[in-house]
């Protein structure tokens, strides 16, 4: 067992994670969910799908921010018309994704794929909410041209939303991606 594996393990146990996930695992709630084999793909299959309708509707925020699509639109017109979906598509996202964990916990908890993911939904959820506000509270007309900071921080907020999608498929994988840092491993 290498060091980090041995932090994460402390850490892991320190904060009970796998006495909870024991837990969890044992409750009618995941008896119920695990008892139907057509349950968790399903869940799957429509938490993969909203990924398409939270991912597009932000970058069509961003594509306006960078100049790119719908310059001739106030950015308060553009949020408007997709954040909705994205804020919503989130919701569907926390709902069918606890599912999952409470299915699945020792799979999901046992890995740092899951964990990493889980703080990056976080700083990316407070995240969008505050771009969202600085944006609308910065733009008056139609034609605002957004300065540098404001394209980087639309960057930088895709490639946050990326790295969330890359952990959500890695956590099938994470001995094949985290090596000796999985727990897995
Ligand atoms: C609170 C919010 C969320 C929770 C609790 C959650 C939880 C989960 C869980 C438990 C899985 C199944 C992993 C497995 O067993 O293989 C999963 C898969 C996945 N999640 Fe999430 N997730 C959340 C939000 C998101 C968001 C916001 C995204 C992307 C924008 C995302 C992208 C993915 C992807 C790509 C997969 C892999 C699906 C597959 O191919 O099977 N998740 N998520």
């Amino acid at each position: 067992m290498t060091g980090v594996q041995g932090s994460i393990g402390v850490l892991q146990g320190s904060i009970g994670v796998h006495g909870f996930a024991g837990w969890l695992e044992a409750t009618s709630a995941s008896d119920a969910i695990k008892s139907a084999s057509w349950v968790i793909p399903l869940l799957q299959s429509i938490h993969i799908l909203t990924i398409g309708i939270v991912f597009i509707s932000f970058l069509m925020i961003v594509l306006r921010v960078l100049g790119v699509m719908r310059t001739d639109e106030p950015v308060d017109a553009v949020w408007t018309r997709f954040a909705p979906w994205m804020w919503s598509g989130l919701v569907v996202m926390a709902a069918t994704g606890i599912t999952l964990v409470v299915g699945e916990p020792e799979r999901e908890f046992g890995t740092v794929s899951f964990w990493l993911k889980m703080l990056l939904v976080a700083i990316g959820v407070t995240g969008t909410a505050l771009y969202g506000r600085s944006l609308r509270s910065a733009a008056a007309g139609a034609s605002t041209v957004f300065p540098v900071s404001a394209k980087a921080a639309s960057v930088l907020m895709v490639i946050l939303w990326i790295a969330v999608i890359f952990l959500g498929r890695a956590i099938a994988y994470d001995k094949q991606v985290w090596g000796a840092l999985s727990p897995h491993a």
